[in-house]
């Protein structure tokens, strides 16, 4: 969808919101409502970044279609105060993730919304359908330097049913937020290793690996040289000797397509695996590890691909509809593999060749997403499937390998 940029950039003043109707769609003859796909875009709270700053913070409470919905897409860029896309190799796109949550309206807990300890009021989150433990990748969209080329979109009667009153609490509300992390490598000596969150390239804190928890909340080892946990809010990346920029406000323009829910609907379960994911099977119990991140150590072998993968059991199955990977600049591809070994889907990248944002020379700009042929594919219960990434063998620090998939429990009617 085309946005004027005029109307954007006034849109910094007051929260920004056009209704466009996109297209009609008629699922079934005896549709007498015309139900419509319809189309927001809207801009989040702006936020101010300086050459070498990482920014990583929540935005809480972001604007979202309200009522019983499905979500057919939902797409991101990183915009500059006239609404212009800013490349990849200006401010670095790590992540970004739309996270659901409900909280108590009779409460005003909104600014404890990370405090845990707080039982009654505080904010309920609701996890994806994916298998990683309690607090690790829980989005319903996220990606990072491959947002701008990488379709979100839901084909045919298939959506992310959401806001059914019969699903939220009595004197609960629905809400979003947004975790985004950004680097702004304007200037900076090494612009590939503050995208990768080297450690080595941050002014980290005395004591960093003393104080800081890693995942599972034990001390960050010495061995860590690179991911997340050294791309902390406004930890600066080290700058070219005397470079000098402004500080700029930038913003996440967000569109999202959605349907009114009817019974032509078929609802989706969204899934994210991690091909770190550590599976341990205790009798019936299967229990997550996953790790979110790796490394992938220096090697001089001639094997060009690094290869990680994750067996995991998938207690629900369903019809695959739509799948494809979350990965870092350096990737070769994802695959996820049935239990049999069949390919269930495969994502591979398009990394950009020029200077305008969307095709950033080098870097990976988009991931390729699996549409299967309507019912060809379908996980059974209780199926393990493999997670796979794989890399170029080379010194990488903060890889991910995440699968995004949505599985539908039926297929529409053929009349
Ligand atoms: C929530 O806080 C606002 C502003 O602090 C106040 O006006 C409002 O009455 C509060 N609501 C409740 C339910 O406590
Ligand atoms: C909503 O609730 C209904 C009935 O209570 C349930 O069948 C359905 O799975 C729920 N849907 C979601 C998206 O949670
Ligand atoms: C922090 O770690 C260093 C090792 O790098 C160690 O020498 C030092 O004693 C530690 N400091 C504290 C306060 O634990
Ligand atoms: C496995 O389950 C048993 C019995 O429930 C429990 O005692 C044991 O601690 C579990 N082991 C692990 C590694 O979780
Ligand atoms: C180098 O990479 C290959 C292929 O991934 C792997 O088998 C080998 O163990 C690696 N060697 C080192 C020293 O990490
Ligand atoms: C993924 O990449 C590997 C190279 O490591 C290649 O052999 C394989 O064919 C690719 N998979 C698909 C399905 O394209």
């Amino acid at each position: 969808m085309q946005v004027n940029t005029r109307f954007i950039s006034k849109a910094f003043l007051f929260s920004l919101s056009i209704i466009v109707i996109l297209s009609s769609t008629t699922y079934s003859q005896q549709n007498k409502n015309l139900n419509q796909i319809k189309s927001t875009t809207y801009l989040s709270e702006k936020f101010e970044l300086g050459p070498g700053e990482v920014l990583a913070k929540g935005i809480e409470d972001i604007e979202f279609p309200s009522g019983h919905i499905g979500v057919k897409s939902f797409d991101v860029d990183l915009v500059d105060e006239q609404g212009n896309s800013v490349p990849l190799y200006e401010t670095y796109i790590h992540h970004w993730f739309a996270i659901r949550y409900h909280l108590n309206k009779d409460k005003n807990m909104s600014h404890d919304i990370y405090d845990h300890s707080k039982p009654f009021g505080g904010p309920d989150y609701k996890r994806n359908d994916g298998t990683c433990n309690t607090w690790i990748l829980p989005h319903y969209w996220g990606l990072g330097s491959e947002s701008r080329g990488t379709s979100s979109k839901l084909p045919g009667p298939f959506a992310v049913e959401l806001g059914n009153p019969a699903n939220i609490t009595e004197g609960w509300e629905e809400k979003w937020l947004f975790s985004i992390m950004v680097i702004d490598t304007r200037g900076t000596e090494d612009r590939k290793s503050c995208s990768e969150c080297r450690c080595d390239q941050f002014n980290l804190p005395e004591n960093f690996y003393n104080e800081t928890k890693d995942i599972h909340g034990k001390p960050l080892s010495h061995e860590y040289k690179g991911g997340i946990f050294c791309c902390q809010n406004y930890f600066q990346c080290k700058l070219k000797n005397g470079f000098q920029a402004p500080y700029r406000k930038l913003a996440l323009r967000y569109t999202i397509t959605w349907i009114d829910w009817d019974q032509h609907q078929i609802p989706v379960r969204f899934y994210v695996l991690d091909s770190t994911d550590r599976v341990i099977i205790n009798g019936s119990e299967v229990i997550h590890d996953c790790q979110a991140e790796y490394t992938i150590p220096e090697n001089n072998s001639i094997d060009l691909v690094h290869v990680q993968k994750a067996s995991i059991p998938m207690k629900k199955g369903g019809y695959l509809i739509y799948g494809t990977a979350h990965m870092h600049t350096g990737v070769v591809n994802a695959t996820l593999y049935g239990q049999d070994g069949r390919i269930l889907c495969t994502s591979t990248p398009r990394y950009g060749t020029g200077n305008e944002a969307g095709n950033e020379k080098g870097y990976a700009v988009g991931m390729s997403v699996c549409y299967p042929k309507l019912g060809s594919i379908k996980i059974n219960d209780g199926e393990t499937v493999i997670m796979e990434s794989r890399y170029k063998n080379e010194f990488l620090t903060g890889a991910m390998g995440h699968m995004y998939f949505y599985l539908a429990d039926r297929l529409p009617h053929t009349t």
